[in-house]
């Protein structure tokens, strides 16, 4: 296992962090997992020399807290730091903040966070985070033990991340970041910034929820042309270490083998340890994935809101997102939202006040019924 400073904070971590979001495979509220199972995983983990786990309160059902609670019995708490969060549909005020923390530490049997984060958060959560006085909690559990750093977990674009960054004393960030998301939100751009300022940078999302680990045919040919010959999986893990603004990539892994297999590979990253020409490698991948994009919407939501609901960039998100990775729709998490949610294009009256709007002047009205007839 390889080990990173920790920016400014000092410590050192394993540059592999389990993500213990997914120990059923899936990143919904879903709670159904086998908890001998997920115990065995992350202490297989640890035996490996993992020293960073992530979780969530709402990770799992709310259930995931707990299961590694039980499964850092025994001696492992003192082996590893643990992360967790606060998400900001939980709490209204101070009393809800510390009986929210408070649960967390009986969950996770412990008298301390190392790493405590506002959950998920862009301009419009901070906002309410620092209205309901979060920025001082966090301080006073500091200052009280009860947490040992602050931090935030972002999604969002790249403007609200520089606005987040530079509002405040922040100890650790972690974004979603991947050879695919160079461009989206936070993106190299915010890896960069954050590292300029020694904060530490802990990534999530680093196979896209597991998209990037199975290659679609075109891209694995580009691979298979190579001549070093290594999975989709090293290869995106690989690209990430390189960056030296990266001190803990989170892996969230479903399987004993898939533990295994990232225990390897973790054990050989260094920063710098990509070839130029396996740099050129990791952008002609990532130009085969693009090629397979349905349609050209940027995300920028001028056509939004819908009068009739319809969530027009989500869909066309997701059937780009079905194109570029080969995944079944059935199992896409967005689609299942969408669906759940009530944003699909079957709401669409077809009165144009979307295609008006668009700045790409995207054909909007036919190119939804054209997603979601393929999406279902
Ligand atoms: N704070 C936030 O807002 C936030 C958001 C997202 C994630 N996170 C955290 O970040 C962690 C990592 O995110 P993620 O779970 O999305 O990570 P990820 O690494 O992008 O995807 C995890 C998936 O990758 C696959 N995988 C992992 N190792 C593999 C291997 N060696 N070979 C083949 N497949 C492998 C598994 O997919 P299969 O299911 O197909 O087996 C696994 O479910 C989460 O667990 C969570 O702790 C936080
Ligand atoms: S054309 Fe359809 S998607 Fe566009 S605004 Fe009207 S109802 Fe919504
Ligand atoms: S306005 Fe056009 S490009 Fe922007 S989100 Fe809507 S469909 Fe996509």
């Amino acid at each position: 296992m390889k080990y990173r400073t920790m920016g400014k904070l000092g410590i050192e971590s394993s540059v592999f962090g389990l993500g213990c979001m997914r120990f059923n495979g899936q990143a919904s509220g879903d709670s159904t997992i086998d908890e001998q199972k997920a115990i065995s995983l992350i202490r297989k983990a640890i035996d490996g020399g993992v020293t960073y786990i992530d979780t969530a309160y709402v990770y799992l059902g709310k259930t995931s807290e707990i299961v590694l609670g039980k499964a850092l019995q025994d001696g492992y708490r003192d082996k590893v730091t643990i992360a967790t969060k606060m998400p900001a549909e939980a709490v209204s005020d101070r009393a809800s903040m510390e009986a929210l923390l408070a649960e967390e530490l009986g969950k996770l049997q412990t008298d301390h966070i190392d790493f405590y984060l506002m959950h998920g958060i862009n301009k419009q959560k901070w906002e309410k985070f620092k209205s309901i006085g979060a920025p001082e909690f966090f301080d006073d559990m500091k200052r009280e033990g009860k947490i040992r750093y602050k931090c935030f977990s972002f999604h969002g674009p790249y403007d609200e991340f520089e606005y987040i960054l530079n509002d405040w004393d922040w100890d650790m960030v972690q974004i979603q970041y991947n050879f695919m998301d160079v461009d989206n939100q936070a993106g190299t751009k915010g890896l960069e910034l954050a590292g300029s300022k020694g904060i530490p940078v802990v990534i999530m999302e680093g196979l896209m929820g597991g998209n990037l680990a199975k290659a679609p045919d075109n891209v694995q040919e580009i691979y298979d042309a190579f001549p070093v010959k290594r999975s989709p999986v090293e290869w995106a893990f690989r690209w990430l270490c390189d960056h030296p603004e990266v001190s803990v990539v989170l892996s969230g892994c479903n399987e004993s083998e898939q533990v295994e297999d990232n225990l390897r590979i973790f054990d050989t990253v260094e920063p710098g340890i990509m070839t130029d020409k396996e740099k050129k490698l990791m952008e002609d991948v990532r130009a085969a994935y693009l090629s397979r994009t349905k349609i050209g919407c940027t995300g920028c939501r001028y056509c939004m809101p819908c009068p009739n609901g319809v969530e027009i960039p989500g869909v066309f998100s997701t059937w780009n997102n079905v194109s570029l990775y080969g995944i079944d729709p059935n199992k896409d998490f967005g689609f299942r939202m969408l669906k759940q949610r009530g944003g699909g294009a079957d709401k669409c009256v077809e009165c144009g006040a979307c295609e008006a709007a668009c700045p790409q002047h995207l054909d909007i009205i036919e190119k939804l019924k054209e997603a979601w007839k393929e999406l279902n």
